[in-house]
Order: C-alpha cells, then structure tokens, then sequence
C-alpha cells in the first residue's frame, strides 16, 4: 500500500515516537550537482538529529537512500540502473536476516523523487520512500510509515522552505572548502530544464542565517566557502523588518528592466525590496577577509554594476564569474527563453571585463537544442574562441517531460550530430584553456591548497583565484616572502606558486613561500 502524503501534519499516520532512529545505519549515495551534495548535508542532519546514524558501507546498512538528479535522461538512467543492483541486494539481504529484522529501506530523494513521484513505487517495487527536495525534513516520519510495510511519498514543494535553521553535517573529507546553500528553486523557466519542476519556485534564505553559517565554518577552519543555488544572483532576502515584503511591480508579466543587465528580460514579475545578492556577498567576504568566496550557479541577467564592484574590490571574492551562455545563436536562445540576445551576452562579458579586467570567465553550453542549424552551433563555437573561458561545461540537448520545449519544439537534431558538436565544444574550449593556461607559464599564482595530490604523495594539489587546479611539490618552504623560516605545505594554506607547465585541465607549478590573502605573513 502507498501513502502518498501531503504534509506532516495532514495525515497522523504514526505516532511520533516512532520517528525516532533508534542507531539505524542509513547510506546515502548522492548523484547530480552540487545542490544535491548541499541537500544530501541537510538530509543528514535531519536523520542524526532523530537517531538515525552514518553506515561505513551500503552492504552493512539498515537504509539505503539515493540522492537524485533529473536534468538529463542520462542522469535518471544512472538511477534506474542502481535500483536493479540495490534490489538484488535488498533480496540477498532479506534471505540472510532473521526474520524478526525489518528488511532494508531503499528511498529516492531529490529531483528524481519529485518529478516520478509515486510512479517510482509503480515502476521499482523495491522502493520504500520517495522524499522531494523540499521534504527531507519529514524522512524520519516517512521511514517510520515503511516499517508498517508501507510506501511513503512526501513531494511537497514550498514556497518557503530554505532549512535556513539547519546545520548541514559536512561528511566531505576536504575540510578547506565547503558550499553553503543561500537560495533554493528557479523562476527562470528555460525551456529546456526540469529545473523548476522539480526544485519549485525560487526562494532565498535569510542573510543572517548565511552570515552564521559562514561564521561557524571560518572559526572551523574552513578557507573557502562557495555560495550555492540555482540561481544565486537573484537572490533576495524580504526576511528582515526592515526591508518590506516582495512586491510584486504592477508593470507587464514579462519585462525588460532597469534592475537587470542591460538586453535581460525575465518571464517572471519583476520584484523589488530586500537585500540582494551584492549585499549578501560583501557581508559573507566581510565574515573573515582570509576565506575566499565564490558563488554559482548564477544567471547573466542579473549582474548589477554593485555586484561587479564587490567581486572587483573585495580582495577575497574569487574574480572567477560563471556566466552560463548555453548558446552563441540569438535564434537558439530565444528558443531556450534565456532572456537575451548573443549581442547582450556578448556586451555583458564586455562591461564585466571592462569593470574587473582580470576576471576569468566559465559557461554551460547545450549542444544540439531543438532547431540548432550547423550555422547557430557555429556561432557558439565562435563564442566560445572570443570570450576564452577557462572553463566550459558542454552537455548534449535532452528532452525532458513537462518543460516548454518538451511541449511546443521538436527534438529534431540527430543524436549522432548532438554528439558530434558536443565533442566540438568540448574540442574548441579545450584549445583555448590550453592557450589561456600555458600563457601563465613562469607567473606566479596565489594557490589554496585543498588536498594532498591524487597522482603522487609527495605534491600537493590546491586551486588558482580562477578555480584551475595547480599540482606543486610537497616542500618545505618561508613561511612568507620576507621570512627564513620554513613550514611543510598543508591544506587550508596559501602558497605562491611560479607556473611552470600547464594543460587545457591543470598547470603545475613550484612553490615558492606560504602567503595569506592580503599577502602578509601568516599566523
Ligand atoms: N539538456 C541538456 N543540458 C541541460 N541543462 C539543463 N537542462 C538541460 C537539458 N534538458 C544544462 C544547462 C544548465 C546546466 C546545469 O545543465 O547547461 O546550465
Ligand atoms: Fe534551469 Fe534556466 Fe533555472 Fe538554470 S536558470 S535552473 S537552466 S530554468
């Protein structure tokens, strides 16, 4: 039997007591994007919070949960093909316990819980609970409704939940960098993305709880924090008496405004009051002038000359812009209902550039959208040679159930041809990281080093201002330009490293002594 629940207080299915953990060992496996990592934190500490405990390994768990992303049908692919090896454990497993044990529960969270939603029970019989990505404070209750034997689906989308009261439990080994979470959902409605489907309408945690968070992971020892949403330059908090309650303007539903970049428009209501995304990135870099901050996914619309001018002048605000083009063809994004034109796009890296000359850019690209002509993907491969990103994310157009183009466009591009200009991105963006990249041969960079390097014990691996990966020698070196005294190199440091080789992926470099953010000697 399912029970497909709408909110907790609805429907008192179990008593409260029973939502209790009691040392269950539950293994969460997180698939997708960076959001997903960030909801997988907060789904922990709910579960700890309610007896739940951490299982060293699936195979010694009481509760299997997987962490799910829509965004390309390759993505639920992934999912479907675990379910299959999850139900031959589940199957061994029951054979092995003793029948007074519960058999183990398997739950599917996130972007894929909510899009299927009960038609994943209909389609894995395997599966327990099916928990959406504004609903993982409920997983205790809908745990404790499967072991009557029954299913539980909470799917519920918010218009307000942000889990702004909740610490995310960080189960990353990397204790140098961590993603703090400041908006959840999109507004956007790009015709190709599930997006809004499945996360819901945007929504912004309040500045103060963010500030927190900030705080408590720079006095952790923290060295970077990158601020996460999926659309964080719209950011806006209403939460503060002081800044009156989102109003709506009374102009046309769709517009193009003052308060976006110019040659934006937006399919949504303009919307005014509160503080936004320029405040909250000065108050975050204003948390410890010695932890960089970064921040994505953020949308070129909105990129006021107030933001600009923080990123330029706040000196621990990496200058590294994430600008997600998605397509060099006016014709392919008005298809896409991106909100500009390529001129716009291309006069925005222009104005970003001329206000912080030394930026470096990075984009998404889709390749082979609905209607793509060999000429539109020509002109994004142009893009991509003027603008010189130092990175690109390239993904193959995929069809998705609901959205705009899945109803109105034809998915008429071949998938041999999708594949072909995807390599053809992915080639074109390669060459010219390269050029950018070995163009700093004999620079030096200020690198934070995050962790000892995969290939080799004795180097270690950190990060450029501009988020390309360094690989230095382990070495013993001055503690600052001007000091004889040496130090090994650890994660969490600052070093200056002279640039000495370098592929379209990673340079590597010597080192040549520790350094801070303000270039003075460390404590
Ligand atoms: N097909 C391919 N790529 C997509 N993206 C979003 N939706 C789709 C889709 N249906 C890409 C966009 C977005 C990134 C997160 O994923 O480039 O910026
Ligand atoms: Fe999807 Fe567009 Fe929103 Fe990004 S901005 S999440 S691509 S709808």
């Amino acid at each position: 039997m399912i029970n497909y629940v709408r909110s907790e207080e609805a429907v008192p299915y179990v008593d409260k007591k029973d939502f209790c953990g009691n040392n269950r060992r539950v293994y969460i496996e997180t698939y997708g994007c960076q959001m997903n990592v960030s909801d997988t934190e907060i789904a922990w500490s709910v579960l700890q919070s309610h007896g739940f405990c951490q299982a060293s390994n699936i195979r010694d768990s009481d509760v299997i949960l997987l962490m799910t992303c829509s965004i390309r049908e390759g993505a639920e692919q992934k999912i479907w093909n675990r379910l299959n090896f999850l139900k031959s454990l589940k199957l061994a497993r029951q054979k092995l316990r003793s029948a007074r044990l519960p058999p183990v529960k398997i739950g599917i969270l996130g972007c894929m819980a909510e899009r299927l939603k009960t038609r994943l029970l209909e389609q894995h019989k395997m599966v327990d609970v099916v928990c959406g990505p504004d609903a993982y404070r409920d997983l205790p209750r809908l745990l404790a409704i499967t072991d009557t034997g029954q299913s539980a689906v909470n799917v519920q989308l918010s218009i307000d939940e942000t889990y702004a009261d909740i610490s995310p439990v960080r189960t990353d080994a990397n204790m140098t960098s961590a993603f703090v979470s400041i908006m959840r959902g999109c507004n956007n409605m790009c015709s190709y993305c599930i997006v809004p489907f499945t996360r819901g309408r945007e929504r912004s945690r309040p500045v103060d709880s963010i500030v927190e968070e900030v705080k408590r992971l720079s006095d952790e020892g923290y060295k970077e924090v990158t601020l996460l949403g999926q659309n964080v330059n719209s950011y806006r908090d209403t939460s503060a008496l002081s800044f009156p309650a989102v109003r709506p303007s009374s102009s046309s539903s769709s517009s193009s405004c003052a308060h976006l970049s110019a040659g934006f428009h937006t399919v949504y209501r303009h919307q005014s009051g509160g503080l936004r995304f320029a405040d909250l990135l000065s108050r975050v870099a204003d948390v410890n002038p010695q932890m960089r901050v970064r921040f994505t996914s953020p949308h070129p619309k909105d990129f006021p000359d107030d933001l600009l001018y923080v990123i330029r002048d706040k000196s621990n605000v990496c200058r590294h812009i994430h600008l997600p083009a998605q397509s060099g063809s006016t014709r392919v994004l008005s298809a896409m209902r991106r909100g500009y034109t390529a001129d716009a796009y291309n006069d925005l890296v222009s104005h970003i550039r001329h206000i912080i000359p030394d930026v470096s850019l990075s984009s998404d690209f889709i390749a082979g959208f609905c209607g793509e002509t060999e000429s539109d993907h020509e002109m994004t491969l142009d893009l991509i040679r003027r603008v010189k990103y130092n990175f690109v994310y390239c993904f193959p157009y995929s069809m998705r159930q609901k959205t705009r183009a899945a109803h109105h466009l034809v998915d008429d591009v071949s998938c041999d041809v999708k594949r072909r200009r995807h390599e053809e991105l992915v080639d074109t963006f390669r060459l010219c990281s390269l050029q950018l990249n070995q163009s700093l041969i004999g620079q030096h960079r200020v690198v934070l080093i995050d962790q000892v390097s995969k290939r080799s014990v004795d180097a270690m691996a950190g990060r450029t201002e501009s988020n390309v990966r360094v690989i230095v020698p382990q070495a013993q070196i001055p503690t600052s330009s001007s000091s004889s005294s040496l130090r090994y190199i650890q994660p969490g440091d600052y070093v200056v490293a002279q640039i000495k080789d370098a592929t379209s992926q990673v340079m590597t470099g010597t080192v040549l002594h520790h350094t801070t953010l303000t270039g003075d000697t460390p404590s």
